[in-house]
This record gives C-alpha cells, structure tokens and sequence, in this order.
C-alpha cells in the first residue's frame, strides 16, 4: 500500500507576523513536490492568520489542544474551536508537551499528528523499545480510526539539539512499530499509517532518511523557519 510521503513544520513558539510572510512567500515560490503531503504547524494566535494567506498545497495544523469541546479551561483551546475555525490538523504528545508542561499519553482530535519518542536516558538503558511501545499503546487505546492519524517518531535527545537520529536509528524504530502495529491493531493499519521521523532533520539529512523503506516524512522544527524547510518537502525526489 504506497503511502504519500509526509512533511510537517513545527514552528513551536516562533514567528510573527512579518516572520510568517517570508515563510508563507518561500512556501508559495517552492516548487513543492505535488507527491507530498505537506503541513504546517503553527501558534495558536497566527493561526487563522497564517490559514488566510496559505497557498492551497500547504495545510495547517495546530500544535495543541485539550480534550473537551468547551469549558472551564482557561488558556486552553479545544478541538472543536479548531474544526469551527477550519484547522484540519493538530499535533499532540509532542515532547515539549509532556516534558515541560507534564502532559501524559491522552489524545483526542480530528486529524492528528502523535509524537512519541524516548528520551537520552532511556535510550543508554535500552528502553527505547518499550517507552515508544507504551506510548503507541496509550495512542492506540483511545483511536478508532486511524485514517486520519500520523504517527511521529520524535526521540527526544534528537530534538532541537542537532544531532539526528542515523537513518538506521531511525529506521529501526519506525520497522519495530510497524510490527507492533501488525500484531496489535491490524496488518493493514500497519501497511497504511505513515510513520514520520522527527529530531534535527535538515535540508543535508532528509534525503538519506528518506531512503529508509518505513520513513514516510518528516516532522521539523528549526528548518521548517527557513527555506531550507522547501528541500525537505522535496527530499524524495
Ligand atoms: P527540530 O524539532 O527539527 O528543531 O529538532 C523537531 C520537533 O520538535 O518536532
């Protein structure tokens, strides 16, 4: 089963207005693979801005919600303000997420993009296996359809910090999760979920992880602020 290929910018706590312009100006000049599937992740406040002058090949996500529609949640926004307000995506579990404000494995929305990954410490005591595994579980417990799911393995020693995962590294998770998902969920979810690397991808590594046969696209952080973000969309062709 060909899964289209993947790429999302986390753009975290960056940007403003003229910021997003000169993103939203590299976005449009490209040329982006038309093969890709490409995402942009974007602070809550710019969203509708940001979505307003998008061109049409590139989609919006948020980088976080809460799980009830409404309530007494104040700072908080809610799936259902996001589909009224016509953001299809959203990323959740992100690491920053549960490391820094504490979020555990709980997830609910329309279109999502779930973040596992382990930590340094984790991976030195040969936990990688089983905190991923664990994480995919909690994920797995709560979705039905997995259609509209994107699965980014993000280990977390990776991120922001420079150095990337090798494509083996990479490869090697993403191959274990695929058999978890045989074995747990169903072959064809298996066959069909696009697994997405996260941690330090650059314009000069995402074409050799590309390579890797159960690499299905990227999450970016840094790159995706700069045009460099443009060569990783492209990094398949
Ligand atoms: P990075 O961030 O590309 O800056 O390492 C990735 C992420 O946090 O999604």
């Amino acid at each position: 089963m060909a899964r289209k290929f993947f790429v999302g910018g986390n753009w975290k706590m960056n940007g403003n207005k003229k910021e997003i312009n000169d993103i939203v100006e590299f976005l449009k000049a490209g040329p982006l693979d038309p093969n890709v599937e490409v995402v942009v992740g974007c602070p809550s406040i710019y969203l509708t801005y940001t979505k307003s002058i998008l061109p049409s090949n590139v989609f919006i996500s948020a980088q976080n919600t809460y799980k009830v529609p409404k309530g007494a949640f104040t700072g908080e926004i809610s799936p259902a303000m996001l589909v009224d307000n016509g953001i299809p995506w959203v990323i959740l579990g992100h690491s920053e997420r549960r490391n820094v404000f504490g979020e555990n494995d709980e997830l609910i929305a329309e279109k999502v993009i779930a973040c596992i990954g382990e930590k340094l410490e984790e991976r030195e005591a040969n936990k990688t296996e089983e905190v991923v595994f664990r994480q995919t579980k909690a994920i797995a417990d709560k979705i039905k359809s997995w259609d509209n799911v994107v699965l980014a393995y993000e280990p977390v020693w990776a991120i922001g910090t420079g150095k990337t995962a090798s494509p083996q590294q990479a490869q090697e998770v993403h191959d274990k999760l695929r058999a978890w998902f045989t074995k747990n969920v169903s072959q064809t979810v298996s066959e069909s979920l696009r697994i997405i690397y996260g941690g330090s991808v650059t314009a000069d590594n995402a074409q050799e992880l590309a390579k890797e046969k159960d690499i299905d696209g990227f999450l970016v952080g840094g790159a995706s602020l700069k045009p460099d973000f443009v060569k990783i969309v492209n990094a398949k062709q």
